[in-house]
């Protein structure tokens, strides 16, 4: 979400006539787009503020200037704070504020103008009551694989969570906003759309006619009739909002690919009832039949989260349990970390750090373990590969597979942006290796024009 934000940043400054800088130092505006999701978020921020307080000097002393701009949920939550610990900031402004950045760049020219100088530094972290959305400009071009948000901030309020606070209440853009953003990524050149929202699966957008509202099965029905869109996922979704209508999009759409992050967080009922999850371990469970029994090839991701205020050995052996049942291809894992203002951060039993540390290793050690037999059984298999990017060595492109793996592969630059056949040839825990199916790299190359342009066409 937070790389979503800061291209629509860009988009929003490139009529400025603000153009990316390679480093802070060539910069004229840093931005810091900020997570407040875990650990030392706002220490971390301010560290990287001191180094830029100095960059500012160094600037000032040449005679120049630079704006230190803090976007995001750190500058949701700090908010006012951030201005007077760190008085370098020119401006703080939240993540439903950033549509505002033009005007906010303008209110610190005034300023600066007027004299800087303490309590000047400009402050956006209200939650308007007009959307963002409609005062974005269009998105441009992303790329082959391209991210597109469709619905922010969440109603369910997890005990540990701070995203209810600091994205706000939940919102869902209307149907007919995402199809028209959709065809412009399409046109530009994605063959890949990735749906985002904090709790995606909640969505609930405005019907394009007729009143009513649809959810995200239809949606997506919707958004697969894009001619040129190849491959549609969304992320992240709630087990409670796993519908039946968006189970039966698993079954009938083949542009949905085969791979999903549904977070879990525990094993544990108990853990789970204290986090106010709203569902159990097997609630979870069924879930994850139904969708497999509508897709069997699909592969699951999920996050955890070890050493929850009260956790004892017990529900942490289910967390691996459920983990072991489950299977998953990839999966996130963290030490529960309290932020300010959750219900959880005031919980007794918090667990010590030596624990949740001891848990951490033995998840992340059982998950790696499946994630390297999950690529490990890719070998010898051909898979659709959507080619994203140059690889590290000269002539490798590298794409991901339906199920999200990372796969290098020999292929020539003119096949950036399209999808190959690729057989996997070997496999390690973050990535695949392949080369390109025989048929179509030997097709490609009876039918002409880069035959001489490239001659090592195998
Ligand atoms: N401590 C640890 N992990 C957290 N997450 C969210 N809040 C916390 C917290 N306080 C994790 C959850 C969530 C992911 C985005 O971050 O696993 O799914
Ligand atoms: Fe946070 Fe996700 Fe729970 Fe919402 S559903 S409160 S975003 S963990």
């Amino acid at each position: 979400m937070n790389v979503y934000d800061s291209l629509r940043m860009a988009d929003l400054l490139a009529p400025l006539g603000y153009r990316p800088a390679e480093t802070p130092e060539a910069a004229d505006l840093v931005v810091l787009n900020t997570c407040h999701i875990r650990e030392k978020a706002a220490e971390k921020v301010y560290s990287e503020l001191g180094r830029l307080r100095a960059l500012k000097r160094t600037r000032a002393a040449a005679g120049g200037s630079m704006t230190i701009a803090v976007a995001g949920c750190v500058a949701q939550a700090e908010g006012a704070e951030m201005l007077r610990r760190a008085p370098q900031v020119d401006m703080v402004f939240g993540p439903q504020s950033y549509h505002r950045l033009p005007e906010l760049l303008a209110q610190v020219a005034r300023n600066r103008a007027a004299g800087d100088g303490p309590g000047r530094g400009v402050l956006a972290t209200d939650f308007p009551v007009e959307s963002k959305f409609d005062h974005l400009p269009a998105a441009p071009a992303q790329g082959p694989s391209a991210f597109l948000s469709i619905q922010e901030g969440c109603d369910k309020f997890c005990t540990f969570c701070v995203v209810p606070y600091t994205r706000g209440a939940e919102y869902s853009r209307p149907v007919a906003d995402i199809v028209a953003e959709a065809e412009r990524l399409v046109a530009a050149g994605a063959r890949e759309i990735t749906l985002l929202g904090q709790n995606v699966n909640a969505y609930h957008g405005a019907a394009p006619a007729g009143g009513g509202s649809w959810r995200l099965g239809r949606l997506l029905r919707r958004l697969a009739a894009i001619e040129g869109l190849a491959r549609l996922r969304y992320t992240t979704s709630h087990p409670r909002d796993m519908d039946d209508d968006l189970i039966a999009a698993h079954a009938e759409l083949a542009t949905l690919m085969p791979y999903l992050h549904l977070p879990v967080q525990s094993g544990s009922d108990a853990v789970l009832s204290a986090m106010n999850r709203r569902h159990d371990a097997d609630a979870y469970r069924r879930v994850v039949d139904r969708l497999r029994a509508a897709r069997p090839d699909l592969a699951l991701s999920s996050d955890f989260i070890v050493g929850f205020p009260g956790e004892s050995d017990a529900d942490f052996a289910a967390t691996l349990r459920l983990v072991t049942e489950v299977g998953y291809a990839q999966a996130y894992s963290f030490k529960y970390s309290a932020r300010p203002g959750t219900p959880a951060a005031g919980l007794p039993d918090q667990v010590p750090e030596a624990v949740k540390a001891e848990r951490l290793a033995a998840l992340q050690q059982l998950l790696d373990a499946q994630q390297l037999a999950f690529n490990r059984a890719t070998v010898g298999r051909a898979l659709p590969v959507l080619l994203e990017r140059r690889g590290r060595r000269p002539g490798q492109l590298v794409g991901r597979s339906p199920y999200m793996q990372a796969v290098h592969l020999p292929a020539p630059e003119d096949l950036l942006g399209t999808l190959v056949t690729a057989e996997i040839e070997a496999a390690g825990p973050n990535s695949l290796s392949a080369r390109r199916a025989p048929d179509e790299a030997g097709a490609k190359a009876a039918a002409g024009p880069d035959r001489a342009a490239c001659g090592a066409v195998a």
